[in-house]
């Protein structure tokens, strides 16, 4: 990772741990229960959850697996999920801080990682998903979520805009297809998929990034004067001047090492 990236990533996510401790949006939902629910059998002994953020998934692993390794690039994110996941009575969780794209363990470390909700941060997905290759031992399960890049390429543009202004260590998502690739490259093999729509309020979601005032604005700006076809794409609802909600798809995947 470029450390201009990674310092994007460690202030936006570093001011902000506890409001994603605390979000409900990831510490519960139908995604989290389909994520569990892959993971579920064979029991896993040992889960690596990647870019753990408010430790949500590491948690609910916690109650599947002998033993949960939780890492982030961003160590007050750390120190938050760590008290969040402890204060929750977890006792099987280490937490440590390190990048998706060098993960420090040695090969076939583990049964079962899972990456939720982070990789439109990374800027190598493909090396990371090589190290999540790396250190499962064969037949070991990925279980992947992210935010669905769109197929067509000017409402792909256009969200991307609408993200990057709202969190500038934003990069961009990816699309099905691009998934399938990186994961086949990296000798893993599609065997679940499932996508689901996230509703965003709007209020909420610029109020977790802690945009200041002027920039929120200039954001409404853009998406108010944006071609309706692209506001159509994520389905805004606009009433008057004001911006209620908007939704985007999730990409979730089980994969197995070959
Ligand atoms: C939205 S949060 C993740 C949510 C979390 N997985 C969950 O289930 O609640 C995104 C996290 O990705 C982390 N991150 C971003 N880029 C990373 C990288 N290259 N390596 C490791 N962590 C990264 C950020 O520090 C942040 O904590």
């Amino acid at each position: 990772m470029t450390e201009p990236q990674a310092a994007r990533v460690q202030a936006q996510f570093g001011a902000a741990a506890e409001a994603y401790v605390a979000c409900p949006g990831f510490a519960t939902g139908d995604d989290l229960a389909q994520l569990i629910a892959w993971g579920r059998t064979p029991r896993p002994g040992r889960v690596l959850d990647v870019a753990t953020g408010g430790g949500h998934t590491a948690l609910a692993f916690a109650g599947l697996a002998r033993r949960v390794t939780a890492v982030d690039l961003t160590e007050p994110m750390l120190r938050a999920a760590a008290r969040h996941v402890r204060g929750a009575g977890a006792a099987t969780v280490d937490f440590l801080a390190a990048e998706a794209e060098r993960l420090p363990f040695r090969d076939e470390a583990f049964d079962l990682v899972t990456c939720r909700i982070a990789p439109h941060h990374f800027t190598d997905v493909p090396a990371a998903v090589r190290q999540v290759a790396r250190v499962l031992q064969p037949n070991g399960l990925f279980l992947l979520e992210d935010i669905l890049g769109h197929d067509d390429p000017d409402a792909a543009a256009f969200i991307t805009e609408v993200e990057r202004r709202r969190d500038p260590s934003h990069v961009r998502a990816y699309r099905a297809s691009e998934w399938t690739d990186y994961l086949a490259a990296a000798g893993l093999t599609v065997t679940g998929r499932a996508s689901m729509r996230r509703v965003r309020t709007w209020e909420e979601w610029t109020g977790m990034t802690r945009m200041a005032a002027a920039a929120k604005a200039g954001l409404e700006r853009f998406v108010l004067g944006a071609p309706a076809a692209a506001r159509a794409a994520f389905e805004f609802k606009i009433s008057g001047d004001r911006i209620e909600s908007f939704s985007d798809g999730m990409i979730l995947l089980r994969a197995r090492k070959n």
